[in-house]
């Protein structure tokens, strides 16, 4: 059977790496199906000449066509504009990809070296105040209350989520350390090591944040197989500055939708840069792979965007599938050139250009 992956570029450099993460998928070969691809379209620039920023035949063809797909990003306006609402937070929801799973991961200079930062931030993805369109401020709080109601019964999803993930995939598999120790644990060892933090606000938002809170330790404290995983919590600022002064405290985050998008670039910064972070949007039926950063307008149309986030992306939605395999060589070769370091973009110190990595990497797959 083939595997049928829907490409969506949308807007900015979305367009430029998100071909990458394709050339990448197609040089794998022989330890994944036979691929198809399916071009969508989405995006604000869609919007301004069709009025449309995500049409029903995009979602129609996730929906029935489509295994998987991969998202690149999309230039939302910071000002109201009539008509419009984002692509990518309206994907998340059709499809109820609940969980965004965002993976952060600095390179060591030798493959049997440990990673300084070795975490996933798990993203709660459809609710909070990120999904909701608040056409007067007035309602803000009520629409908070709403969707803290809502949220508890996703955030257990999410948790579970993540959960499950731990239980398919072992931590180190899922972060492509290539060193044979790492490979030999068994999930269930890696497992028993993991230590979740549960990142809120509730001391001031004891409603909303303590909500979802207390829903991720009622899932923990009911299953009897989760009791090898130790949890903590903090307050999303302190977490923020804990991070930057020691990123080797946290294993797994699990956080709002909010706080998950802005502790995930956070952390992108300790690993050097946005453009190597990549996420898989998660639900019980459907994985859509997405670089973490925006549509960069500042670097667009220049050949320079690094294409590493989103080619990660696409293995991340392989091993989410179970093509461990495939996952593994794709991740190899990124780690690979970056360890090398005579080919890499500028936001990470180097001359290289979009193009030249992707060929490096692909040479390497
Ligand atoms: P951004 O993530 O697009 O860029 C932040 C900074 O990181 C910029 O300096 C950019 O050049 C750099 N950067 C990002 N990706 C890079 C890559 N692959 N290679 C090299 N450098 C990279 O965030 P910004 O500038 O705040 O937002 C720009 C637009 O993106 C906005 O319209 C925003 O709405 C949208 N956005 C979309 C997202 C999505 O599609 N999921 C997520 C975040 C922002
Ligand atoms: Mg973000």
């Amino acid at each position: 059977k083939s595997l049928t992956i829907g490409l969506i570029p949308a807007d900015g450099i979305g367009r430029e790496v998100l071909p990458a993460a394709r050339t990448a998928l197609e040089a794998v070969g022989s330890d994944i199906p036979p691929l198809k691809f399916v071009d969508l379209l989405a995006g604000f620039e869609l919007f301004t000449r069709t009025g449309t920023a995500l049409p029903d035949e995009t979602v129609e063809s996730l929906q029935n066509e489509c295994d998987c797909a991969l998202f690149g990003s999309v230039s939302s306006p910071s000002r109201k504009v009539a008509g419009y609402s984002s692509p990518i937070v309206g994907l998340r929801k059709k499809l109820d990809l609940y969980a965004n799973i965002r993976p952060v991961l600095s390179v060591a200079p030798t493959p049997d070296e440990p990673a300084k930062v070795d975490m996933i931030v798990v993203r709660e993805n459809t609710e909070c105040l990120v999904s909701r369109a608040i056409p007067n401020p007035a309602t803000l709080i009520y629409t908070g209350f709403l969707s803290s109601s809502i949220l508890s019964k996703k955030s257990k999803k999410s948790q579970k989520r993540a959960k499950k993930l731990g239980q398919r995939v072992s931590l180190q598999n899922m972060l492509h350390h290539e060193s044979a120790a790492w490979h030999s644990n068994s999930p269930f060892n890696v497992l028993a090591k993991w230590h979740l933090t549960i990142i809120h606000k509730s001391n001031v938002l004891s409603v909303t944040d303590g909500l979802f809170r207390e829903s991720v330790r009622a899932v923990h404290a009911k299953e009897p197989k989760y009791q090898d995983i130790s949890v903590a919590e903090q307050l999303v600022d302190s977490a923020v500055y804990r991070l930057f002064r020691e990123p080797e405290i946290y294993d797994v985050m699990v956080a709002p939708n909010l706080y998950g998008d802005i502790l995930s670039d956070a952390a992108a910064a300790l690993v050097g840069s946005l453009g190597v972070v990549p996420s898989v949007n998660s639900g019980d039926n459907f994985v859509m792979g997405e670089p973490v950063h925006g549509s960069a307008p500042d670097i667009v149309g220049q050949n320079i965007a690094n294409p590493i986030a989103s080619i990660r992306s696409a293995a991340l939605m392989l091993r989410h599938l179970g093509y461990a395999k495939g996952a593994d060589r794709i991740d190899a070769a990124v780690d690979s050139v970056i360890r090398e370091g005579t080919l890499l973009t500028p936001d990470l110190g180097g001359k290289s250009k979009t193009s030249e990595v992707v060929d490096a990497i692909v040479k390497r797959i």
